[in-house]
């Protein structure tokens, strides 16, 4: 090869490289987005936190991503705080309006990310669950997660408790290669860990 063309070649493969390197400095900020646009969107915890809802949700279980349920079920959950699954979970007036409202403001059907859309296209229009655990799409995804790895596992014992298996659930990531399920083990498909007798 003619050297003039084989270090042409060279000085542009060096300053693609530094350009593409340095492009969060000399790049329009408005084409840097689609990335973090994919980064919110994975990510199911809304841009608005509320720490109303913190306190008035997070003593019993994890602080449930609002978009995991539609609107209507927000609702009609909040309405039945005395009751709640057995347990007595009512507010003050004030509190459970400001936690009400916020809910409803980050509900599945006003935000946009992985989980909400597919989750809502699978709820029939006049269903109103009151468990994200009980929605059709939480069905489909947990499809091979069986009863004995939930409620016949001490160390499980409610599929409520989803930030037992997903250990990176507080953060907003339901990745399934983020999924440990306690006792089990995953060798192609999940199996019990049993104690192994050794001679
Ligand atoms: C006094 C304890 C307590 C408080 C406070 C509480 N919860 Fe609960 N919550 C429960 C129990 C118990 C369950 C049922 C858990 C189970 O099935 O293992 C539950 C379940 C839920 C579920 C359904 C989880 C599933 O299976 O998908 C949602 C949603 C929920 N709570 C929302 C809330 C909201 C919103 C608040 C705040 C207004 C709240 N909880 C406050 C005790 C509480
Ligand atoms: C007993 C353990 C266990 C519990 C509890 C559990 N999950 Fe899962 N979850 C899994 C497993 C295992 C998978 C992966 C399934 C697969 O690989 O097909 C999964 C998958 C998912 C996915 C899909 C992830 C992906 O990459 O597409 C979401 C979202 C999810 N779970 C949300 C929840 C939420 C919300 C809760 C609580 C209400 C919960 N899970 C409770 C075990 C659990």
């Amino acid at each position: 090869m003619n050297k003039v063309v084989f270090w042409a070649i060279m000085i542009g493969v060096v300053v693609f490289g530094v350009l593409a390197a340095t492009r969060s400095i000399w790049q329009d900020p408005a084409e840097q987005t689609w990335m973090k646009g994919m980064i919110k969107k994975i990510n199911i915890l809304p841009q608005e936190t509320s720490e109303a809802y913190a306190k008035a949700c997070a003593s019993c279980h994890m602080l449930y991503a609002p978009s995991m349920l539609p609107a209507r079920s927000w609702a009609k959950l909040m309405l039945g705080l005395q009751d709640h699954f057995g347990d007595n979970a009512e507010l003050a007036a004030p509190i459970r309006d400001e936690v009400s409202a916020y809910l409803q403001r980050n509900a599945a059907d006003k935000v946009e990310n992985i989980y909400a859309q597919p989750m809502l296209n699978l709820l029939a229009d006049d269903e109103t669950p009151l468990r994200i655990s009980e929605t059709k799409y939480f069905m489909l995804l947990h499809d091979i997660v069986k009863p004995e790895m939930i409620t016949g596992n001490p160390d499980v014992q409610s599929v409520a408790r989803c930030e037992v298996c997903h250990y990176e659930a507080l953060e907003g990531r339901f990745n399934r290669f983020a999924v440990r399920i306690p006792n089990y083990y995953k060798e192609g498909i999940w199996r019990k860990i049993v104690e192994v007798k050794q001679e």
